[in-house]
């Protein structure tokens, strides 16, 4: 595994083409896709479900292997639709603690289901909803805008967050001999993300910075420029 992965959003990209856009952004040196599931009642848009995601799948493919499908859940309830985008190809899933009744059931079913599982923290949600299921955890994504839409702006007060949520897995993972990524999602762009990686992130989810541009290669390989020298 890359020590950084880069995770561009299909948020930004065009939908009308969206098998084509995946495998391009891939060839382009992107790791994994990151796939948002947005309800328009957890959060105040709509897009796409289970049945594009199982489209997209085939299109999914980094050197002949299949890519991560990054599947980040905007969704209340949460539980139902789980096994779903396990069928359809998921390979990590994300959720808002707060969509959940059951935070603790709900990411035993994404490792039942046979996917990994990962908690989201809006900007104004605590790091104390990662301390009592941390052995059911395989990632933490910290959202440094509020979930809903591509192209705002990174929030700076993240960074706080993110310097604490390495300490606290970096403190799990002496202990446990398990390393639990830490991603970040939300106005991450090539000038940005050496400061991000060095707070402590090693996934970058990235939308705009990359769909919006005409050479995806090129800004892709701005931000291993960028993180290129950083410990991971
Ligand atoms: C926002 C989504 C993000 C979004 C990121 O709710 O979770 O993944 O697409 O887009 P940018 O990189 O444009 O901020
Ligand atoms: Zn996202």
């Amino acid at each position: 595994m890359p020590s950084f992965r880069i995770a561009p959003s299909i948020l930004s990209a065009d939908f009308a083409r969206l098998g084509e856009e995946v495998g391009s952004v891939l060839a382009a040196g992107a790791d994994w896709i990151h796939f948002d599931v947005m309800d328009n009642h957890y959060v105040p848009n709509l897009t796409v479900g289970p049945l594009v995601c199982e489209a997209v799948r085939p299109h999914a493919v980094k050197d002949g292997k299949p890519a991560v499908i990054d599947v980040h859940l905007m969704v209340r309830p949460v539980d139902r639709i789980i096994p779903d985008f396990a069928k359809a190809g998921a390979n990590m899933i994300t959720f808002h603690p707060e969509a959940s009744n059951h935070v603790d059931r709900t990411l035993g079913l994404i490792r039942d289901s046979g996917c990994h599982a990962g908690l989201v923290l809006n900007p104004a949600t605590s790091l104390h909803h990662i301390e009592h299921v941390l052995d059911k955890l395989d990632m933490v994504l910290l959202m440094s805008v509020n979930p809903g839409f591509g192209g705002q702006s990174f929030i700076p007060h993240t960074l706080d967050k993110l310097r604490a949520a390495r300490k606290r897995l970096d403190q799990y993972a002496a202990e446990s001999s398990r390393k639990i990524l830490l991603e970040v999602d939300g106005g991450v762009k090539v000038d940005n993300i050496a400061t991000i990686a060095a707070t402590g992130a090693d996934t970058f989810v990235a939308g705009s910075a990359i769909f919006n541009k005409p050479d995806y290669a090129a800004v892709i390989q701005a931000m291993r420029r960028e993180l290129a020298g950083i410990d991971a």
